[in-house]
C-alpha cells in the first residue's frame, strides 16, 4: 500500500465509535524473520501503542484488543509464560504514555484463572486510569465469547432460582446487561489481520451486527495506513440491521 499523510481530520470518513481488533499473526511475523514467536508477541505489543494512538486521534472511543483466548492456553507452557509476562511488562512501561494519550484501560475476561501478578497489574492499570475518558482500550485476556455467554446464563439462572425473576423475564437486553463490560457498546467494526477468515470466539454474543474487515498484514505490521484502509471500508458499508437502506422504502 503506498504511505499516506497522517490526516485524523477526513471529513469523509466514518469513524467506528466501537471497534473490536483480533491481534492475530505475530507467530507468523517472527517465522518469516527467523525469530522466536516471542519475539512476534513483543513487536504485537508495539503494534497496539501505536493503535491506541490512532484510535485516540481519529476519535474511536472504545476499542477492544483480543490478547489471549480461553483456547491459548494450548499453546507450550513457554509461549504462554512468556505472554503472561509480557502483559505484566507492558502496563508497567507504557502507563505513563497511555495517561499522556488519556486512555482508560479496562480488561475483559475470565481473570480468576490468570496468575496473580497478571491480575494485580490488571487491578492497578484500571484504578490508576479510570478518570481517564479520551478512550477506552479493553483488553480481552482469558476471554472467549462462549464463557462470556455462559457466564451471563449463570448469573440470570442464579437469579431464577432465587425467585427474583421468572424464565419468561429473560430479554436480549437481560443477557447484554450481563455480559463481562455492559456499558462497552457492540463492536461497530471488528478488524481481524492476518488473513483469517473466522471470528475464534471473540465477542460472540456482541458482534452481531459488527461489520468485519480482514487484511492480509500481520499484526505487528499493522498500523495508521491499515487502521485507516479498514475505517475507508467501514464508510462505505451499507449498515441496514435487518432493515432497508436509509431512504429506501421498497
Ligand atoms: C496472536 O498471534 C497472539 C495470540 C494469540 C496471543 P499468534 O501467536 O496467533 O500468531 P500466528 O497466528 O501464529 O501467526
Ligand atoms: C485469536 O487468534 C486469539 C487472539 C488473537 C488472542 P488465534 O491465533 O488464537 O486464533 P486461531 O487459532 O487462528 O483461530
Ligand atoms: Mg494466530
Amino acid at each position: 500500500m503506498a504511505k499516506k499523510e497522517k490526516n485524523f481530520d477526513r471529513k469523509d470518513l466514518k469513524i467506528p465509535v466501537s471497534l473490536g481488533v483480533i491481534m492475530d499473526g505475530n507467530g507468523r511475523w517472527a517465522k518469516k524473520r527467523h525469530l522466536p514467536r516471542t519475539a512476534g508477541h513483543r513487536a504485537g505489543g508495539e503494534s497496539l501503542r501505536e493503535l491506541c494512538r490512532n484510535c485516540g486521534n481519529y476519535g474511536v472511543k472504545y476499542v477492544t484488543v483480543y490478547a489471549f483466548s480461553t483456547e491459548n492456553w494450548s499453546r507450550p507452557a513457554d509461549e504462554v509464560g512468556q505472554l503472561m509476562k509480557l502483559f505484566v511488562e507492558y502496563f508497567n512501561k507504557y502507563d505513563a504514555e497511555l495517561e499522556k494519550e488519556g486512555v482508560r484501560v479496562r480488561f475483559s475476561g475470565d481473570m480468576s484463572e490468570l496468575p496473580e501478578e497478571v491480575r494485580n497489574t490488571a487491578r492497578e492499570a484500571e484504578e490508576k486510569s479510570k478518570d481517564r475518558d479520551r478512550l477506552q482500550l479493553i483488553i480481552a485476556i482469558n476471554y472467549g465469547g462462549r464463557r462470556e455467554i455462559v457466564n451471563a446464563a449463570r448469573h440470570i439462572a442464579e437469579k431464577c432460582v432465587s425467585g427474583e425473576i421468572k424464565p419468561e423475564d429473560i430479554t436480549e437486553h437481560m443477557m447484554s446487561d450481563n455480559m463481562y463490560l455492559p456499558d462497552v457498546p457492540d463492536p461497530d467494526l471488528i478488524i481481524r489481520p492476518s488473513g483469517e477468515l473466522r471470528i475464534s470466539n471473540f465477542l460472540l454474543w456482541e458482534c452481531a451486527y459488527s461489520e468485519l474487515w480482514v487484511s492480509e498484514c500481520l499484526w505487528p505490521d499493522f498500523g495508521y495506513e491499515e487502521l485507516t484502509a479498514a475505517f475507508e471500508a467501514y464508510t462505505a458499508r451499507d449498515r441496514r440491521f435487518g432493515g432497508l437502506s436509509a431512504g429506501e422504502t421498497e
